[in-house]
């Protein structure tokens, strides 16, 4: 039997990405899996593409969006089992030059996105002793330059999620974070031309010398479909690192 034979999944952001990532391996591993992402059209075509249950979109900072594409994908599968938060953003500027509506955004998205998530899908997930997949950041463990509030949202997030799992231990939900360092996505090629100007150091360069490589969304993906699965069943509270090594050297 597949890893996730028959799991009930909904992805938030899995319209581009790790996101989408996700969205295919567990599909790939048996799972049932509702597309949501803030881009429509990137949601539809990431659908089709996988061969997705279906598409319930949503901005991570509406609650009440939020609330109804998850009773919609509850609609749709007949139940939840794996709620991956996986939307995010990221800001780059130096910490105290960012304006602060710019900080209240990044928080909406990055941390009240997967609190009002949880909230919204944590009766279902009780009904099913199902889990919930927090993808955070090694940003949430050490200091980066220009990630400053970025840093700040997913080291939330980490420690939401060990609250969350030791609340939530009795019911038999599991909640868990997955940190990766810098992948290949949109995301970091957004972030490359800040970091060069910053460092004086092609990014290439950095990376090679603190992770060897980019990660790829796909290696994300499959720490992911670990801690979703029932494999992982003694494990809530976590944060799981994937980076290179990178946080493992302290030069
Ligand atoms: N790429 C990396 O190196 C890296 C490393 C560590 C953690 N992460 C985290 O992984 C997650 C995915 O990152 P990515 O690199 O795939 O980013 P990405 O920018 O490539 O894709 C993010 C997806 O989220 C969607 N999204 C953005 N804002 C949203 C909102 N308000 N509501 C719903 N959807 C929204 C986007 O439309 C997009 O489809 C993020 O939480 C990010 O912080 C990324």
């Amino acid at each position: 039997m597949s890893e996730l034979e028959g799991k009930r999944v909904f992805v938030t952001g899995s319209g581009a990405g790790i996101g989408k990532a996700i969205a295919t391996l567990f599909t790939q591993r048996g799972a049932r899996v509702v597309i949501s992402d803030i881009d429509a059209d990137a949601a539809k075509k990431a659908a089709e593409e996988i061969g997705a249950a279906g598409v319930a979109n949503c901005d991570v900072t509406d609650e009440g969006q939020v609330q109804a594409a998850i009773q919609q994908a509850v609609a749709l599968l007949g139940g939840l089992d794996v709620l991956v938060n996986n939307a995010g953003i990221e800001v780059s500027s130096p910490l105290l030059q960012q304006s602060t509506e710019s900080f209240d955004k990044i928080y909406a998205v990055n941390v009240r996105g997967p609190f009002v998530a949880m909230k919204a899908a944590i009766g279902h997930l009780i009904e099913s002793k199902g889990n919930i997949v927090n993808i955070s950041s090694i940003a949430g463990i050490g200091g980066s330059p220009l990630l400053g509030s970025y840093c700040a949202t997913k080291a939330a997030l980490i420690q939401m999620t060990r609250v969350a799992a030791v609340e939530m231990r009795p019911t038999g939900v599991r909640v868990n974070a997955v940190c990766p360092g810098f992948a290949d996505t949109a995301m970091v090629e957004r972030l490359v031309p800040d970091f060069e100007a910053a460092t004086q150091v092609p990014f290439g360069d950095l990376v090679a010398m603190k992770q060897g490589r980019l990660g790829t969304p796909e290696e994300i993906a499959e720490v992911a479909a670990f801690l979703a699965s029932d494999r992982a069943s003694w494990v809530t509270g976590s944060h799981y690192v994937l980076d290179g090594g990178l946080t493992a050297s302290l030069v």
